[in-house]
């Protein structure tokens, strides 16, 4: 019998996805000093079609290029010229030459800019993020009128985006960027219209997907991606990721990725913590022991109807059915497993019962110096190291079409930290600064 995985799913547009899976969101770091599309995206999205998912997300967009997540973001924060629209359609019909659908996904950093790309990131309150080893700088509140400005560039890029052939669009809205530093009240310290109630909170996500919708029209696919929680005391909670997926249904997005955490609280990329965390009326499931957010998910599809992605941990094939099945999940979105191996999902869709693993082997430090991991500043060293390895995979396949699991956790830290300093210093000297 087919898996249920191959089936395809309609969207509230109207869109159809051709399989219920989908590579999650991954930055490159493969775009030129101005932000532009390369030969080395196009090499990696072609590898990623070819893999089978049904949809492929990109990696964050920057909607603006003071404010990028990692040097080598895709930057469309103007209306682009010809050969910088030519490469964007290179790009996009790249990613989806096996019929697939491939979605822009549009952020900012905000207070998460690092301090390499700008040492005064604008966020919504002058809030630091707290983390030892100065990687981001003192963040400036910005006005009401670049506010508006913003809302308006979400706008922009994502009527740039259809024009040039994605498929879809997606409004990174999770793991502490600009717009879930907006939802939260440690971050957002504001007592204007943009600051205070989970209304106000909520606010500049809501007309972003407004007008997101007016200038793409309605049948294309606009997807969110939230937080289920922030796992911080005093932040963005399940209640709140609840209300505001309700508001995002009445305003016709397309498909809520549910998600969580951030750099200062980086659960979507492990379960630590996990089981307590689960929504009080939702027993922490076996399936929620592999797919981090599946709990939240349920708890979730009980209350709202819009198509839902949920994404982090999974890596069976049965978790995954199980998720589609029971209705936590319509699609699952799959991140490390495709750095390494990007045929992944065609052969899930085959029959192949699990994904090879990686997770649990990446460690910076040799064992007799694991115990270093208990002091914070170096577990978050060695956090960004494991990241870095994923980073240098991404690097090999949009390089040479093929990933590179023999390079150690060590030398990826070394390769990415260096190419990122050059790109840096390139882009300064290309633009002036
Ligand atoms: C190398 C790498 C880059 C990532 N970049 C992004 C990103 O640009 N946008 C985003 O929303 N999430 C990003 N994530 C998070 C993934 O989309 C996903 O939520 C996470 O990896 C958990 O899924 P997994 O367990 O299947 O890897 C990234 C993760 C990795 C490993």
């Amino acid at each position: 019998m087919p898996s249920l995985l191959a089936e395809p799913l309609t969207l509230p547009c109207g869109a159809i996805l051709p399989n219920r899976l989908s590579k999650a969101a991954m930055t490159e770091g493969l775009a030129d000093v101005y932000g532009h599309a390369t030969g080395d995206l196009d090499r990696l999205y072609l590898a990623w079609s070819d893999g089978g998912a049904g949809m492929l997300l990109s990696g964050n967009i920057q909607i603006d290029g003071d404010h990028l997540e990692r040097p080598g973001n895709v930057i469309i924060d103007r209306e682009p010229d010809d050969d910088t629209k030519r490469a964007l359609s290179h790009w996009a019909s790249a990613a989806t030459r096996n019929g697939n659908h491939f979605w822009a996904q549009l952020s900012h950093a905000g207070r998460q800019t690092q301090k390499l790309v700008n040492p005064h990131p604008k966020a919504p309150s002058a809030v630091k993020v707290g983390l030892p080893g100065g990687q981001f700088g003192q963040p400036v509140a910005l006005t009401e009128e670049e506010i508006l400005n913003l809302i308006g560039r979400f706008g922009t890029a994502a009527r740039i985006c259809k024009e040039v052939g994605f498929t879809g669009v997606q409004i990174h809205a999770a793991h502490g960027y600009l717009l879930s530093q907006f939802l939260s009240p440690r971050s957002n310290q504001r007592n204007d219209r943009w600051g205070g109630s989970l209304e106000n909170r909520a606010r500049m996500l809501l007309f972003i997907v407004n007008t997101v919708r007016t200038v793409v029209g309605p049948n294309f696919p606009i997807s969110v991606k939230l937080n289920s929680a922030d796992f911080q005391r005093g932040g963005f909670d399940f209640e709140d990721s609840l209300q505001v997926a309700k508001w995002l249904e009445q305003a016709g997005v397309d498909l809520l990725e549910i998600s969580g955490g951030s750099y200062e609280q980086p659960k979507m990329m492990d379960m630590e913590g996990m089981e307590e965390a689960a929504p009080q009326n939702v027993a922490a499931s076996t399936l929620a022991r592999e797919a981090y957010f599946v709990d939240f998910a349920k708890a979730m599809r009980a209350e709202i109807k819009m198509p839902l992605m949920v994404t982090g941990g999974f890596r069976s094939r049965l978790a995954m059915e199980q998720a589609v099945r029971q209705g936590a999940a319509d699609v699952i979105g799959l991140g490390r497993p495709l750095c390494y191996f990007p045929e992944g999902p065609k052969r899930l869709l085959g029959g192949m019962e699990m994904l090879p693993r990686k997770e649990n082997e990446l460690k910076l430090f040799p064992p007799s110096l694991q115990f270093l991991t208990r002091i914070k500043a170096l577990k978050a060293i060695d956090g960004f190291a494991c990241q870095f390895w994923y980073y240098s995979q991404i690097y090999a396949l949009g390089r040479t079409g093929r990933p590179a699991p023999d390079r150690t956790v060590f030398q990826a830290m070394r390769e990415v930290e260096a190419t990122q300093k050059r790109w840096m210093k390139e882009r300064r000297a290309a633009l002036g600064k």
